[in-house]
């Protein structure tokens, strides 16, 4: 293994444990309360760079367990949401709010990455050295060193559970393969399978099929629709189709335009807006 990959397993296994509880966790005894059916809050979000408002005023609510589509141009401030959620860019004005209780602005990254919020990039980032199985391993294993993780085994729980996660991302034939030999697609699911492992309640996903072919792509919508409902996820993505399938003709989609939402409906109702057809679709 090579020190970078050290220090990641080592990071991500201290927020592992954090979130577990052991070892005095700084989030011990704070927990996000879902009851009142908010999952993430989002209210008057500005952002600028360099006086350029990246957000300006971006309110927006996603409710336990939905499974929300945004759409929007290039520039309009997609990805910067997302980094104002997960505390990789800290907005000049408004609130984020995890859950109904928990402002996520006075969270350092780590920390909301160990109350529940996972996210994934546009890069595949698993450990390309080690097998599909030992990625989920270092995923699962809570109170170890990244070493002695691998040297050691997992409890039958652990390994219930492992089992369930490379059947979800179709990747159970796949389990002793070096991910590295992964086709880019599998390696996205190996990715959303190790987030998973760590039990999120939110899921941010940023273009999540971008580079897959159609086929890896319907398996995808089918993978996150399997997951709605027990976790909430934001996707973001330009692939409308893979849109459609999420959304069934049935599910809001918001669209981002400069900053703040431009419109919010069923994707065939957005699909006839005019403004939108202006700013986006009709490119
Ligand atoms: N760190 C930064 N410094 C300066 N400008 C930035 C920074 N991050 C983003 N921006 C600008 O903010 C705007 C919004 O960018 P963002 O990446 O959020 O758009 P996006 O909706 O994700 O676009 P895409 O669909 O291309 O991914 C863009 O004009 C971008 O150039
Ligand atoms: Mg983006």
């Amino acid at each position: 293994m090579t020190p970078d990959l050290m220090e990641e397993g080592a990071r991500r296994l201290a927020e592992h444990r954090a979130r577990a509880g052991a070892g005095g966790s700084v989030m011990a005894g704070h927990q996000p309360y879902f009851g009142q059916g908010v999952a993430l809050y989002l209210d008057e979000i500005t952002v600028s760079f360099d006086g350029f408002r990246a957000l300006n005023a971006l309110t927006l609510t996603i409710n336990v367990g939905e499974l929300r589509c945004i759409i929007g141009p290039n520039g309009a401030g997609k990805t910067t949401m997302m980094d104002c959620i997960t505390g990789k860019t800290r907005p000049d004005k408004g609130k984020v709010f995890f859950g109904s209780n928990i402002d996520l602005l006075r969270l350092t990254e780590p920390e909301i990455a160990q109350i529940g919020v996972g996210r994934k990039f546009q890069k595949p980032t698993v450990y390309e050295q080690l097998s599909v199985f030992e990625n989920l391993e270092l995923s699962l294993v809570a109170d170890r060193g990244v070493r002695a993780s691998l040297l050691s085994r997992l409890n039958g729980t652990q390994l219930d559970r492992l089992g369930e996660l490379l059947t979800l991302i179709h990747l159970k034939d796949e389990a002793q393969r070096t991910a590295g030999l992964l086709s880019h697609g599998q390696k996205q699911w190996l990715e959303i399978g190790m987030l998973l492992a760590q039990d999120p309640k939110l899921l941010l996903l940023d273009e999540p099929v971008a580079g897959m072919t159609d086929e890896e792509t319907e398996r995808t919508a089918e993978l996150f629709l399997t997951l709605e409902g027990q976790h909430s996820l934001v996707v973001v993505e330009h692939d409308m189709k893979f849109v459609d399938q999420l959304t069934q003709g049935r599910k809001k989609v918001t669209v981002l335009h400069e900053g703040s939402v431009l419109a919010e409906g069923l994707l065939s109702e957005v699909q006839a807006n005019e403004k939108v057809v202006e700013v986006y679709l009709g490119r």
